[in-house]
């Protein structure tokens, strides 16, 4: 018998970026994610479009015109609710503008309408690793509080407009992130000695706190109901340490905060106390009003949404592990890994929820699980996804533990339900999907949709409520 509560979130999560394509359709800016061609681990790229690069999320895979299709596909898995981004440029395409593009707004509202009349909640986040791309070159992103009242502006126009529609929101997209890929979590360009490129680190992080704290005020007079949450990357936080010595084990801990870090700050209302020590060692002069501490004192978020998809082991002075694709430290023997390498660990995921439990006492959404694997369509037509579904069931048991063990889990939305491009290295071949896309790393094939075995796994969990594990 499961333990998932009657109203339980079952559903799926994807971004603007990663799905739409349509990168300049009906007035929509070009914001970070249309210069980079090789993904977000790849490194900082340029602004400048080069015509003989082939950008991945420039088509990706045609969502933008498809989303009614495709949304009739996830509600046949019977989704209770659907995680997409508002991407911001389609509403303001250059970030600056006063007045929002009418035609991103409609449709978004077509696409938040046609959810909820297929059954499905949408959940929103608001910025998922796509800022206008003018923010970046005039301002140096979330470096610069030039971008608060901008993102201010750009919050009251979609809860006036969408309000009703959409109920769960979430800020920033993994904004922990923004320490180990600052141009696609914080939007901006680090330069200058390591010291100063924290220093824009620790400022960014700090501006989009406050802009958190906006975004939650103005919900409160805009929409009372709407239930405001974070989204922090948690894989980082399910971190081994290599060796039971001590200087291992305290070290792991040190870094596991750079997950916490951005949940205990948003999530309790005030930074905490080890950040003196963090700003102190690392001679960090970050402009930090009262005003701003005390707003984001009164206006803590919700909900804790995060994602999980693997753990790592930590060795001190040795290993780089960290929280995002790519930094993947020391080997664990005791773990099956994905064809990316990364460490499969539904053990992790229970682990995880039980501390956040511990730490916050707010409920708990998981926003991101998934399986990035190669796929391929057999003779018969049809796609055998044995390991996603292993990962799945895995991870939905490891979920029901957790909830056993007393863990307040509001949701659980699987990652890229269809596939998507892999926003860390701008691959399609790394697929996620329930459902396949014909579509390749060089942007060839039809884009035809064909159900994997996953489809009806995934359907029969949700139908059941979690017993069919
Ligand atoms: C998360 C991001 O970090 O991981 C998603 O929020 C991303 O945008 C997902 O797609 C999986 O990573 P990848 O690199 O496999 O696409």
């Amino acid at each position: 018998m499961a333990s998932f509560p009657k109203n339980f979130l079952w559903g799926d999560a994807i971004a603007a970026n990663q799905a739409e394509g349509a990168w300049q359709a009906d007035g929509k800016g070009v914001d970070l994610a249309d210069v980079i061609s090789k993904g977000i681990m790849s490194g900082t790229p340029s602004s400048t479009i080069d015509p003989d690069t082939y950008y991945p999320s420039h088509e990706a895979i045609d969502f933008y015109h498809r989303y009614h299709d495709d949304l009739e596909l996830m509600a046949g898995m019977g989704f209770k609710c659907f995680r997409t981004s508002i991407s911001w440029s389609r509403i303001f395409p250059t970030g600056e503008e006063t007045e929002p593009n009418e035609a991103g707004l409609a449709y978004y509202q077509d696409m938040f309408e046609t959810m909820r009349k297929l059954g499905m909640e949408p959940v929103v986040t608001i910025s998922h690793y796509e800022t206008p791309l003018n923010l970046i070159d005039k301002y140096n992103g979330w470096d610069s509080k030039k971008l608060i009242p901008l993102y201010e502006r750009y919050c009251k126009v979609i809860f006036e407009r969408f309000g009703k529609l959409v109920h769960y929101w979430m800020t920033f997209n993994e904004l922990n992130n923004v320490m180990t890929i600052p141009f696609a979590a914080g939007a901006i360009r680090v330069s200058g000695t390591p010291q100063h490129q924290l220093q824009q680190k620790y400022q960014a992080a700090h501006n989009m706190f406050v802009a958190n704290a906006h975004a939650n005020k103005l919900a409160k007079a805009i929409m009372p109901d709407a239930h405001m949450g974070i989204m922090v990357s948690m894989s980082g936080a399910v971190l081994y340490p290599a060796t039971p010595n001590p200087a291992d084990v305290f070290a792991t801990m040190n870094l596991q905060r750079r997950s916490f870090f951005f949940a205990d700050t948003q999530l309790n209302g005030e930074y905490p106390r080890y950040f003196e020590r963090i700003k102190r060692e690392n001679h960090l002069q970050l402009d930090i009003t009262a005003d701003e501490l005390a707003l984001i004192k009164q206006y803590p978020s919700e909900y804790l949404g995060f994602s999980y998809y693997r753990s790592s082991v930590y060795a001190a002075g040795v290993s780089t592990a960290g929280s995002t694709g790519g930094v993947l430290g020391e080997d664990n023997p005791y773990l099956e890994k994905s064809d990316w390498g990364w460490p499969i660990d539904p053990t992790g995921l229970r682990y995880l929820l039980n501390v956040l439990q511990d730490r916050y006492h707010k409920p708990l959404f998981i926003v991101e699980n998934g399986l990035g694997d190669v796929d391929t369509v057999t003779a018969d037509g049809h796609v055998h996804d044995q390991n996603r579904i292993k990962y799945l069931q895995d991870h939905v048991q490891a979920m029901n533990d957790a909830i056993e063990d007393g863990c307040d889990v509001m949701g659980y939305t699987w990652w890229g339900p269809i596939d998507i491009v892999s926003a860390g290295t701008g691959e399609m071949k790394k697929r996620y999907g329930f459902v396949y896309v014909d579509k390749d790393n060089e942007g060839r094939g039809t884009l035809k949709r064909i159900k994997k075995d996953s489809y009806d796994v995934y359907h029969e969990i949700i139908m059941t409520n979690g017993a069919s594990v």
